[in-house]
């Protein structure tokens, strides 16, 4: 039974910012990402007529293929990936506004053929000549590009109002602090920071985006959001799946850089941040940014006292056997990349002052889950906890980011019966049950703020450069520690026994999800 009576609200058009006719340029267009996550994203947003009128794609890569075998590929992947179902009418519509160019990223002539093809299909479909240029690519290849659009005079000046040159830089912005200033360097060259959106899909997720509204929506939550009433927080981004097909970027990346840096840290900033005095994105951003200055650089020796870092061992999930990550297609025998990360961390300002957060993530655990979940403090050891034995269990805000989405409170209830007995209960809010329509893909909400410049959800380049820097000062750690292997976990189960004691000598456990 639904906890709440399901509620229809029209949609908010008027609050939608409005939208240019532009093309989209995908360099890496014939990737998976293009194929999984954006041409869905981009039929879904026509679907729902929140597209311009006027708009064309243009699928950029190395392949040699036609336009007819380009749309192909994407019609395969809308049928696998699109959260609503293909009809033939709407994908010859949406398929007509597709086309592909085969080049390499570092040949001159590919942006001349791209500025002819685009200003072609620009006249073709009667559009302005905005342009959003999407590096789905290697961060190798960025510099190569920026130069590329702004020789063949792609890349038009922030003075020059209309049309629009805009960039969306995908992950990862680098692998340490000084790959990330060099990748901001070169793309801050060409394009002026207001028209740069690096992307981080946690924060187009509509989840993400509620917690700032249960924090600043509601009353409850803020007074009692500090030292004084948490007693921690816990971030946790399970998945089930294992490396799968991306060993070549993984073994480079591993779930330090390729979650925490990005997707985790942005969660925590929006549970410690302060509030903001408005919604403008920069304010919103730098409060954020605050959190990231306040956190506790972990340093030299204390990687061992604050992370965990190990690899999946063979094993099951669902049912299906999974190979050790070492023996994963792609993956070097003697890997030392880690598929699990725990760390305990510090926001050192008044607000967080001693509140421990405990961040976690891993590949191959038992599901996907990802929440983050607020512990309040123990109440005092009388009255109905007097019992020292049995202590009561504290309350928890759980924000429930994916995929049940929604959240849940726990709280102490008494039993109905004649005897004095207590029981924690949830207060549960589930999203599909109680708004009916579904969410939006992260990629949906992000494409639509390209195009209308709205950059308050993507990152700023003070705030990529702060997680990398407080990143790599714990990848410094763990190199001086120089591990010839890691500690292992069966595949299917919550990670190592080493993130076990981690929380554990603080006398604190994991939440089982
Ligand atoms: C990506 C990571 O950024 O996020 C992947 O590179 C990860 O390794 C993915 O699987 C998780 O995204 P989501 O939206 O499925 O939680």
């Amino acid at each position: 039974m639904p906890s709440t009576p399901r509620i229809e609200i029209p949609p908010a058009r008027e609050s939608l910012p409005p939208v240019e006719s532009c093309t989209l340029v995908i360099f890496g267009g014939s990737g998976d990402l293009a194929r999984r996550r954006l041409i869905p994203a981009l039929y879904n947003l026509l679907l729902d007529g929140l597209l311009p009128s006027h708009y064309a794609v243009i699928g950029l890569g190395r392949k040699p293929m036609t336009d007819e075998e380009f749309r192909a590929t994407l019609r395969e992947g809308l049928v696998a990936h699109s959260r609503r179902p293909l009809t033939d009418d709407t994908w010859k519509t949406f398929a007509d506004h597709i086309f592909y160019i085969a080049g390499e990223n570092g040949q001159a002539s590919t942006y001349q053929t791209l500025k002819a093809r685009a200003e072609a299909i620009e006249q073709q479909f009667n559009l302005s000549g905005n342009r959003i240029f999407y590096l789905s690519i290697p961060p190798s290849s960025f510099a190569a590009v920026c130069e590329g659009l702004e020789q063949a005079g792609l890349a038009t000046k922030p003075e020059s109002r209309a049309p629009y040159a805009r960039i969306i830089v995908e992950k990862p912005v680098g692998r340490d602090l000084v790959s990330a200033q060099a990748i901001n360097a070169v793309t801050g060259r060409v394009f002026d920071e207001s028209r740069i959106f690096r992307i981080d899909h946690y924060l187009g997720k509509e989840t993400v985006q509620n917690l700032m509204v249960v924090r600043f929506a509601n009353s409850i939550f803020e007074p009692i959001w500090n030292h004084k009433y948490i007693d921690h927080v816990q971030i946790t981004v399970s998945e089930a799946e294992g490396v799968g097909t991306r060993a070549t970027y993984y073994e480079e990346a591993g779930a330090l850089r390729d979650m925490v840096q990005n997707h985790i840290l942005q969660l925590l900033c929006l549970v410690a941040m302060e509030p903001p005095y408005s919604l403008e994105p920069d304010v919103v951003r730098n409060a954020k940014m605050e959190v990231l200055r306040c956190l506790r650089p972990i340093v030299g020796k204390d990687v061992e006292s604050y992370t965990v870092r190990a690899q999946y061992a063979p094993g099951a999930a669902h049912g299906r056997p999974i190979p050790g990550y070492r023996r994963e297609p792609g993956v070097d025998a003697d890997s030392t990349t880690e598929t699990y990360v725990a760390v305990k961390c510090f926001v050192e300002n008044w607000r967080w002052a001693g509140v421990p957060f405990y961040l976690r993530t891993g590949k191959a655990l038992p599901h996907r889950a990802s929440e983050v979940a607020v512990q309040f403090k123990d109440i005092p050891q009388i009255l109905f906890n007097a019992n020292a034995q049995q202590p009561l269990p504290p309350n928890v805000l759980a924000l429930r980011i994916q995929p049940e989405e929604g959240l849940s409170l726990r709280i102490v209830s008494r039993v109905p019966g004649t005897r004095a007995q207590t029981h924690p209960v949830e207060m549960d809010f589930q999203y599909s049950d109680v708004f009916g329509r579904p969410s939006p893909e992260a990629y949906e909400r992000l494409l639509l703020d390209v195009m209308a410049g709205d950059a308050s959800r993507f990152m700023r380049r003070d705030a990529v450069e702060a997680s990398w820097a407080w990143i790599t000062q714990i990848l410094e750690g763990w190199q001086q520690q120089g591990l010839r292997w890691l500690p292992e976990y069966p595949a299917g189960t919550w990670g190592p026994v080493e993130a076990d004691r981690l929380i554990q000598k603080d006398g604190r456990y994991w939440r089982t999800l």
